[in-house]
Formats: C-alpha cells, structure tokens, sequence
C-alpha cells in the first residue's frame, strides 16, 4: 500500500477482538510511535501497556471526574449513567490499553508563561504524531484502533490510578485489538479544499 493509501484507509475502529497484542507487536508500534518527529529532537512521550488489573480501578478514576463535570454541566443522571458504563466498557474490554503522555524531556524552559506554554504546545502537536504514526502502523498491520482523550480531562485521577511520576502528563488512550468485522467506522465526509485550504 502507498502512504497516500495508507492514510485514507486509516479508521477509528471501535470495535475490537481479541486476544491482546502480543510483545513484539505491541513493541513494534511503539518503537514507530517514537519515529515521529518532534522539537528540538526530543522524544517527550511515555506509552504506558495497562493491564487488565489496573483497568477498573482507571475507569472508576476517570468516571468520577467525568461524573462531576456532566453533573455540574447539567447532563441527565441517564445519560451519565449511559456513557459512564459506556466508557468503562471500552476500557475494561480493550485488548490492549495504551496510556500516552506527555513528559518535559528535552524541552526548553523559558522563565515566562506564554513561552512555557507555545513550547508545551509543541510537545503536545509532537503527540498527536507520534499517535498518529501508530494508528496508521496498526491499520497496516491488519489491526483495529481508536484514540480515547479521556485522560486529557483527568491527569490527576489518572497519575494516581496508574502510579505515574509526577511530571508524566496523560493525554489519551489508544484501544488496539484485531478487527470486529461486523463493525463499520463512522461515515466521514469527502475532503472540503475549498474551505480547509486558503491562499494568501
Ligand atoms: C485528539 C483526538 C481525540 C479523540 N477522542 C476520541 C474519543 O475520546 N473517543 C473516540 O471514540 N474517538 C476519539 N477520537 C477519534 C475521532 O473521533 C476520529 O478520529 C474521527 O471521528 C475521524 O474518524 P476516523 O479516525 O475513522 O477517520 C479522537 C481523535 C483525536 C485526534
């Protein structure tokens, strides 16, 4: 497959079977993970394998930050009881659970705010590459995957559920697992350049 077909064979795969990665194929995307690029030549990512064990106990944390905001925001019991146990399928079920995050490794550290932040921002847009890097390399490789940005919304709960340093920063779950074929992405739309690419 080309890259270009690559990517736009790329989906979110929400529905995923086991068994588990194994070892090496777990290490393999990782290691592709690490290969995208990022500032000053820095690697400022840890990819956390949890396992079955941890993953009540992780979705019980990250449930009960989500529960005060939807409350706090208004959401019917419901419909927060629906995507609590929603959310805490997914998480329970994934073959394999993968935790990104964010670490200051490398990174310069400016006195003030605003410049703290854009070089943090530079870290967290390195992310995104290197999550992206291993979706594509998990579609490629015949397997199902989906990003979770929970974690985004409940670092602290999330460090402690884990036993993550301090400074680790989570940014989001990655679900892995083979293909459930009876399951069909989301439709997305046709790429719009009119709109998303303009010339100045
Ligand atoms: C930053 C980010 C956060 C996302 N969070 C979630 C999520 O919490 N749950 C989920 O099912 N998908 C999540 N997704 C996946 C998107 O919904 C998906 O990529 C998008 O709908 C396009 O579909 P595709 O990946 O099949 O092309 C996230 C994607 C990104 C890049």
């Amino acid at each position: 497959m080309s890259i270009e077909q690559a990517i736009r064979a790329r989906r979110s795969v929400r529905g995923l079977l086991g068994p588990p990665l194994d070892d090496g194929e777990l290490r393999a995307l990782v290691a592709l993970a690490l290969a995208a690029p990022a500032p000053h030549h820095t690697r400022p990512w840890r990819f956390v394998d949890v396992a079955p064990p941890r993953r009540e106990p992780l979705a019980t944390a990250l449930g009960e930050v989500w529960r005060a905001d939807m409350e706090a925001d208004g959401v019917p019991r419901a419909q927060q009881v629906r995507a609590l146990a929603r959310s805490r399928r997914q998480l329970v079920s994934a073959p394999t659970l993968l935790l990104g995050c964010l670490v200051p490794d490398g990174l310069r550290r400016y006195p003030d705010e605003q410049r703290w932040r854009a070089e943090w921002g530079l870290a967290q847009q390195s992310f995104g590459a290197a999550v992206q890097n291993l979706l594509l390399a998990a579609d490629g490789r015949g397997l199902g995957a989906f990003w979770i940005s929970a974690p985004l919304y409940a670092q602290q709960a999330v460090r402690a559920a884990l036993d993550l340093d301090a400074e680790w920063e989570p940014q989001a779950l990655v679900a892995l697992g083979r293909r459930d074929p009876g399951y069909t992405p989301f439709d997305r739309p046709e790429p719009d350049l009119g709109r998303h690419l303009v010339r100045r």
